[in-house]
């Protein structure tokens, strides 16, 4: 049965999900039911990580026995660090991050079972040690020791605690505790959907995450918060700002953190964490930031109608609280692996392989030369 191309699937119905639903007309976005900004409002990552694996907001007794289980699994074999050692300097920690989980994966036992409670497992355990691969992975490759995890603090704190080694900011976790929650899950986007091809398979979680994680390196996806970032320390200062985008648009360059393909009337999640970029940048006195995004916007919506995406303060509140920007993408990585183990459960739930067609614009009738006489 063949259908009409559509390029890059846009308006095409690849599925049926009970997890998230993107709605650009409302511009809202639901967990399993909840708006996601009373999420950010009322709930902690682990609560709403919890909602997105399990389906619903937990009990305190089923709280407390998930972020118990979190805790005490947040420690890596040291073989890992040995590996990171091998790296080249060069390396992208996506690249290092994927490794190390494709490591962990050939580490698990019984990897290759994808039952639900299999799954499940395996999700919990790599949401437990993901922020400690991706925050050590940082500090070895940097020459530093590894930090051991904390088994007290909370997912946002532990990750402050691992990067810094002191105390957590308040304001910084309220901060980070926002865009973790925002970066669960976002629909089909390109690693969600890149996860289900690979489970569809029947191949298991490690391996859905594994290539959920190629995909979401790139520059438009997951990897627009890091691009999105380099723009504004190459703009520099407000008084550059609108010049640099009216060269960028002259040269038709992509600008970072900007435009979507579901939402064309802005991003419900970049409101909210815009609210935090203000909120730090006068917390802190230091308002450049913001001052050169106002600019940009501005002038990205009266030129191209474009509005920014969650990508594009995420930038600058991870900038503002130190965090180094070569982990902005990985720090993505921590968060939506809550989002793929989900529709890799739902996936295998009610699997059929995903397998489209092509249309073939190649030549045909060519006849084969022997070797001897090609030239
Ligand atoms: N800067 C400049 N022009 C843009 C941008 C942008 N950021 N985004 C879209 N456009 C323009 C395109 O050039 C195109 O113009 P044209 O019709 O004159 O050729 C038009 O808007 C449509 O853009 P497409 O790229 O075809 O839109 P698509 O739906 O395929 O892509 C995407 C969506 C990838 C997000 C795109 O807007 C983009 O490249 N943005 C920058 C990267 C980015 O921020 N990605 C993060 C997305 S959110 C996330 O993954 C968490």
């Amino acid at each position: 049965m063949a259908s009409e191309y559509s390029p890059g699937l846009e308006g095409v119905m690849a599925g049926i999900s009970g997890i998230s639903e993107v709605d650009p007309i409302q511009n809202t976005l639901i967990y399993r039911g909840y708006d996601a900004r009373e999420l950010v409002e009322k709930c902690s990552f682990e609560e709403v990580a919890y909602l997105v694996l399990y389906g619903d907001l937990p009990t305190h007794t089923e709280y407390d026995a998930f972020t118990s289980r979190i805790k005490a699994q947040r420690d890596v074999p040291s073989s890992i660090y040995d590996l990171y050692r091998s790296f080249d300097n060069s390396a992208h920690p996506m690249d290092t991050l994927k490794a190390a989980v494709a490591v962990l994966a050939a580490q698990a036992k019984n990897a290759s079972d994808i039952s639900e409670s299999a799954s499940l497992a395996a999700a919990e355990s790599l949401l437990a040690k993901i922020p400690t691969l991706v925050v050590n992975g940082y500090r070895v490759t940097h020459g530093d020791a590894p930090r051991p995890p904390s088994k007290e603090l909370d997912h946002n704190q532990n990750f402050f605690y691992m990067l810094t080694g002191g105390e957590p900011n308040p304001m910084f976790n309220k901060a980070l505790n926002a865009t973790q929650i925002l970066y669960i899950e976002h629909g089909f986007n390109a690693s969600t959907f890149s996860s289900r091809v690979t489970v569809s398979t029947l191949a298991d979680l490690y391996c859905g995450v594994v290539s959920a994680i190629g995909t979401l390196k790139g520059p438009l996806h997951g990897g627009a918060n890091e691009h999105a970032m380099a723009m504004l320390l190459e703009i520099g200062t407000p008084e550059r700002a609108e010049a640099w985008v009216d060269d960028a648009l002259t040269n038709k360059k992509k600008i970072m953190g900007f435009g979507h393909r579901e939402y064309k009337k802005g991003d419900s999640r970049a409101v909210i964490v815009k609210k935090h970029v203000q909120e730090l940048s006068d917390a802190l006195g230091n308002r450049k930031w913001i001052e050169i995004s106002d600019i940009v916007e501005a002038k990205m919506l009266a030129a191209k109608n474009l509005y920014p995406n969650v990508d594009f303060p995420v930038a600058s509140t991870y900038y503002l609280m130190d965090i180094p920007v070569e982990l902005y993408t990985p720090m993505f990585v921590m968060s939506r692996v809550v989002g793929w183990s989900a529709n890799i459960i739902e996936q295998l739930a009610n699997n059929r392989i995903f397998r489209p067609q092509s249309e073939y614009n190649g030549p045909h009738d060519k006849k084969v030369t022997p070797l001897a006489a090609r030239v």
